[in-house]
């Protein structure tokens, strides 16, 4: 089958690209407002894109009254947001936390989640995630609809159990994955290994 996107298959972009581009990991991004309720939403359009700086990006669109989600609107104010990184254990909660609630109404709230204050910024992570990058505004992008957030990470907090403590590598965490729109994940826990050749590692 073939698809043009530039014409007759233009609206269903979305669903073959979400459809075929995963697994895809999950930021579940915190970020707060004037008043300092602090909103919890998950996104799947997200990655990171470079280490020097250290980067993030993802993608928080417009709610369908056409203004920006809240987390877009948090961040463009405030400029910080924490990308908390989750296994299978909040997968559950972090979907409830997908519910349009109205803007001053916490996610974090709604689900109970306990939070943790984050150390380089004001915005704080969730305590039960796995781990978190705090996370400073470098730029919002718009082309067309799309809206891309890029974030530098200043700090990362990893629970202990996550961590080598010899080689201060991650070891045993195993993210929840998105596959197909609308609502298929996969588990991650089944990795294996391809050494690279050494002659040409760049
Ligand atoms: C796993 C998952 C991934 C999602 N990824 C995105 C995404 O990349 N971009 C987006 O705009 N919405 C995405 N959503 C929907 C948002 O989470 C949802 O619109 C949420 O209400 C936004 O919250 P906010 O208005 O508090 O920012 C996703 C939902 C789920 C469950």
């Amino acid at each position: 089958m073939e698809f043009d996107l530039t014409g007759k298959d233009y609206e269903r972009a979305y669903s073959l690209l979400a459809s075929l581009v995963c697994p895809r990991p999950i930021a579940w991004v915190t970020s707060m407002n004037e008043n300092s309720t602090i909103n919890a939403a998950p996104f799947s359009f997200f990655n990171v894109v470079g280490d020097s700086p250290p980067m993030v990006m993802f993608c928080p669109g417009d709610r369908e009254d056409g203004t920006p989600k809240d987390t877009a609107r948090n961040i463009r104010r405030s400029g910080e947001f924490v990308v908390n990184l989750i296994d299978e254990t909040l997968a559950e909660s972090m979907v409830r936390t997908s519910a349009a609630l109205p803007y001053g109404v916490s996610e974090v709230d709604a689900e109970n989640l306990m939070t943790t204050p984050s150390r380089s910024i004001a915005v704080p992570r969730i305590t039960a995630a796995a781990a978190a990058l705090e996370c400073v505004l470098h730029e919002i992008l718009e082309i067309g609809q799309n809206r891309i957030v890029l974030g530098i990470v200043k700090r990362i907090q990893v629970k202990d159990e996550f961590v080598n403590p010899s080689s201060m590598r991650i070891k045993g965490f195993y993210p929840l994955g998105r596959m197909a729109s609308p609502d298929w994940y996969c588990r991650t826990n089944e990795p294996f290994e391809i050494v690279r050749p050494r002659w040409n590692r760049g």
